[in-house]
């Protein structure tokens, strides 16, 4: 049997780290408070006659992989429902429902690293040891995985099963979901490929990956979730998936982190040579630059002004990122 892990006491959670998006000191605060009701929620949610002790592991488990990151994600949500409502009163219920959609992408994105760092053999996930590394967790981590994401669909059950756009949600989040776990498979195919012929790796490869494993609920979903509680219908803004949005992610440090499919130092300090060799550091600068400057004209092509401000704030946030 498990060893049950030390108990958390509620609003025992851990700090997000730097950064975030616009939002204000106030609203980061609110938004904050907001994972510690829905936790709380979901603890107590009656769905399985949990023993106090499975409640401790929930508990310490959310605690442990969800509030840890930056937030940047979550945040986005509640950013761009404010600059849809450009300004107009925003209601206490209607903020917190933001902050709800919010959090589910910040679930999902544990959910996603907790299982990605089993699969990668990582050893450490902003700045603690993984998850799955813990001597009480090990690969039984999976089921956590599931709990993360089975908890994601509870909360929208909850909170917005009596709104007009509730099926939109649903779908919306098992698209995503579809796109970011085939978007992992992607990548762990083209590891195994590299690994026997490093040639298979190019950028077209790398683009597909970045675009379906990171970009899809890194971008699109949480400027989707705002559009969908401002009211707004998703087919009426089918340009903002397109991959000139999305594709700016491609860093060569990312690619850098596999390595061409090894880990050992030697390998690594090998393709780091090579890469300085190449100059890539002021290449890649150019490139993010001449990107940059063709998102913003993408962007000023949009017809709606609120999402032109939206994918700037997301630009902005983006751009010369250093981590
Ligand atoms: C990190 O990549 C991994 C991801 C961004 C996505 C992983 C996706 C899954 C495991 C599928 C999840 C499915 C659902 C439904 C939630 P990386 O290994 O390149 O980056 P890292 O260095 O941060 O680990
Ligand atoms: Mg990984």
């Amino acid at each position: 049997p498990l060893a049950a892990p030390p108990q958390i006491k509620r609003g025992e959670r851990r700090q997000p780290r730097e950064g975030g998006a616009d939002v204000v000191g106030d609203q980061r605060e609110r938004f904050l408070r907001a994972y510690d009701r829905l936790r709380d929620e979901l603890l107590d949610d009656d769905s399985c006659e949990l023993t106090d002790e499975a409640r401790r592991w929930v508990a310490q488990m959310i605690d442990y992989n969800v509030p840890g990151g930056k937030l940047n994600r979550g945040l986005s949500v509640v950013d761009s429902y404010l600059l849809l409502k450009q300004g107009s009163e925003v209601a206490e219920d209607e903020f917190f429902l933001a902050c709800v959609l919010g959090w589910c992408v910040e679930w999902f994105q544990a959910c996603a690293l907790l299982l990605d760092d089993i699969m990668d053999d990582s050893h450490t996930r902003r700045d603690q040891i993984c998850w799955y590394r813990r001597p009480e967790v090990g690969l039984h981590g999976i089921n956590d995985g599931i709990v993360l994401k089975c908890h994601i669909a509870r909360l929208i059950k909850k909170y917005f099963r009596e709104k007009p756009y509730y099926i939109d949600i649903c779908e919306l989040w098992n698209e995503i979901a579809l796109q970011t776990s085939l978007g992992q498979m992607l990548d762990l195919i083209s590891t195994h490929n590299v690994a026997n012929d490093v040639a298979k790796y190019n950028i077209e490869v790398y683009r597909r990956i970045v675009k379906y494993k990171t970009s899809y609920y890194s971008f699109y979903l949480p400027v989707a979730c705002a559009l969908l509680l401002y009211g707004a219908k998703l087919e009426n803004f089918s340009g903002l998936r397109d991959d000139d949005y999305l594709d700016c992610f491609a860093d060569p440090n990312t690619i850098g982190k596999k390595n061409y499919g090894k880990k050992d130092s030697t390998s690594v300090s090998k393709v780091k040579n090579t890469y300085s060799t190449l100059d890539l550091k002021d290449i890649f600068s150019e490139f993010e630059d001449r990107a940059y400057k063709h998102l913003v004209t993408s962007i000023e092509a949009q017809n709606d002004r609120a999402v032109q401000e939206i994918l700037k704030s997301f630009l902005k946030k983006i751009h010369r990122r250093k981590k």
